[in-house]
């Protein structure tokens, strides 16, 4: 099927569902300049493994290279911009055509673009806390310590470890997961954009859910379940199928 007959058939759904949550994945920010985990050539696990980088193994046993290697990846999701995918999630928000954005990104870009119900199943790059008394700490805060060489951080309360709150390899979901779920289960179409859609316990969303569009560059193991694959760049399909839905 032509890429234009997809996106006719994704606006005509997205008009029929009564309620419509989105899932995006690192690929929707790719055209911002963040490279995501697992595109062959340019994902950023091509030459790491991410649960030896990204764990709480490696923080808690070896917090000097969590911090040395890990942390350095966080950062540089920070400084980006969102693109029009993310803009155009916002705008549909506002319209009120979807209910919001789950989102498995760190890089703040859909808060950014002005999406208001947002579910960072994966944590998030804008505070940190301590491991012994849970103080909260900005990132930036984080970052200034271990600019200084201050590897681990430390709370200035209780001189315990400090972390970033992004959900490691390991870690327990957040509550926001719990919520997304609930969100889900009261959809009647999930949109998935720029995942591969292989990380559990967020893969299960897309199974929990009558009706399902996914717009990623390459294969997902959930396209046999889909009602329409579209293998576009994310700000591409959706400048294409808001264009349908708004006239
Ligand atoms: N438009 C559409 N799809 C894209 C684009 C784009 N511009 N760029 C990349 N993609 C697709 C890739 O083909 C890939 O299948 O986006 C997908 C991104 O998949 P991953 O890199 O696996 O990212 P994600 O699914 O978000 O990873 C989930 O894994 O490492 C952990 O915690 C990390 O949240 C992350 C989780």
């Amino acid at each position: 099927m032509r890429s234009e007959d997809l996106f006719k058939k994704a606006a005509s759904l997205i008009k029929a569902s009564k309620k419509v949550m989105v899932l995006t994945g690192a690929g929707i920010s790719t055209e911002s300049g963040i490279p995501d985990f697992r595109s062959p050539g340019t994902g950023l696990w091509e030459n790491m493994d991410p649960t030896e980088i990204l764990s709480t193994q490696v923080l808690f046993n070896y917090p000097e290279k969590f911090y040395k290697i890990g942390f350095k990846i966080l950062s540089s999701m920070r400084n980006a911009e969102p693109n029009e995918a993310h803009y155009i999630l916002s705008e549909m928000e506002k319209k009120g055509v979807i209910a919001g954005v789950i989102t498995q990104n760190i890089d703040n870009l859909h808060q950014k673009a002005g999406s208001k119900k947002i579910y960072e199943v994966h944590g998030n790059t804008r505070e940190g806390s301590c491991l012994r008394c849970g103080e909260k700490v900005s990132f930036e805060v984080l970052e200034r310590k271990v600019e200084k060489g201050e590897i681990p951080p430390r709370c200035d309360k209780c001189n315990g470890i400090l972390r970033p709150d992004v959900v490691l390899f390991g870690d327990p979901m957040p509550y926001a997961f719990d919520l997304a779920v609930k969100e889900v289960q009261e959809s009647d179409l999930l949109i998935v954009i720029g995942s591969s859609l292989v990380v559990a316990p967020v893969n299960f969303l897309p199974g929990m859910v009558d009706r399902l569009i996914i717009i990623n560059a390459t294969e997902t193991p959930y396209d046999y379940k889909a009602d329409v694959v579209i293998r576009e760049k994310a700000s591409y399909a959706l400048r294409n199928i808001w264009d349908l839905i708004k006239n």
